[in-house]
């Protein structure tokens, strides 16, 4: 079903910048901000790859749905998702239907300097980042760009930058 509140949704690949550009959209636009990652870190207590170790990326995508639902029941949010939520039919359906998607495009070499960092991203654990990330994009760069009504930039941007774009396009 449509969701036509106000909510700004990001979407993008790992590494896109969503949860720090979405820190500040939402402060700009005196909305709250969410990210899903975070709020199924917080609702189980316990890590995002624990989560995919335990009911594999198809519980993660359940869990992921439900964080959805409920935040755009809410409004005036900017709603950080995860990279793979498009791959999740019940979740892009919901995406589809809202008018305020936005995608941060960004390179491979962008969203390795960015996504590696850290190893809390189970599907770059015990793999080659590059090609995985290239794999990834294959499959899912189609999904984002047919679900997003804006598409923006992110290489070689701040998220500030980033943020007042989307603002500005959004007007
Ligand atoms: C994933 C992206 C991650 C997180 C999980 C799976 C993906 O979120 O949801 O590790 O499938 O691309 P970020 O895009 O915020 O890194």
């Amino acid at each position: 079903m449509a969701n036509q509140s106000d909510n700004i949704i990001l979407i993008g690949p790992m590494g896109s910048g969503k949860t720090s550009t979405g820190r500040i959209l939402a402060k700009e636009m005196g909305f709250d901000f969410i990210d899903t990652d975070e709020k199924i870190v917080e609702s189980t207590g316990v890590s995002i790859a624990y989560i995919f170790d335990v009911e594999g990326e198809s519980g993660f995508r359940k869990r992921e749905h439900k964080e959805l639902m409920k935040f755009l029941g809410k409004d005036n949010m900017v709603i950080a998702t995860g990279g793979g939520i498009i791959t999740h039919d019940k979740s892009r359906m919901i995406l589809q239907g809202h008018k305020k998607v936005v995608y941060l495009k960004t390179s491979i070499e962008k969203q390795i300097e960015r996504a590696t960092v850290s190893n809390n991203r189970p599907l770059l654990i015990d793999t080659d980042p590059a090609s995985k990330l290239q794999e990834l994009m294959l499959t899912r760069e189609p999904l984002y760009e047919e679900i997003s009504d804006i598409k923006i930039d992110t290489n070689d941007r701040r998220p500030n930058e980033i943020a007042l774009e989307i603002i500005d396009r959004l007007r």
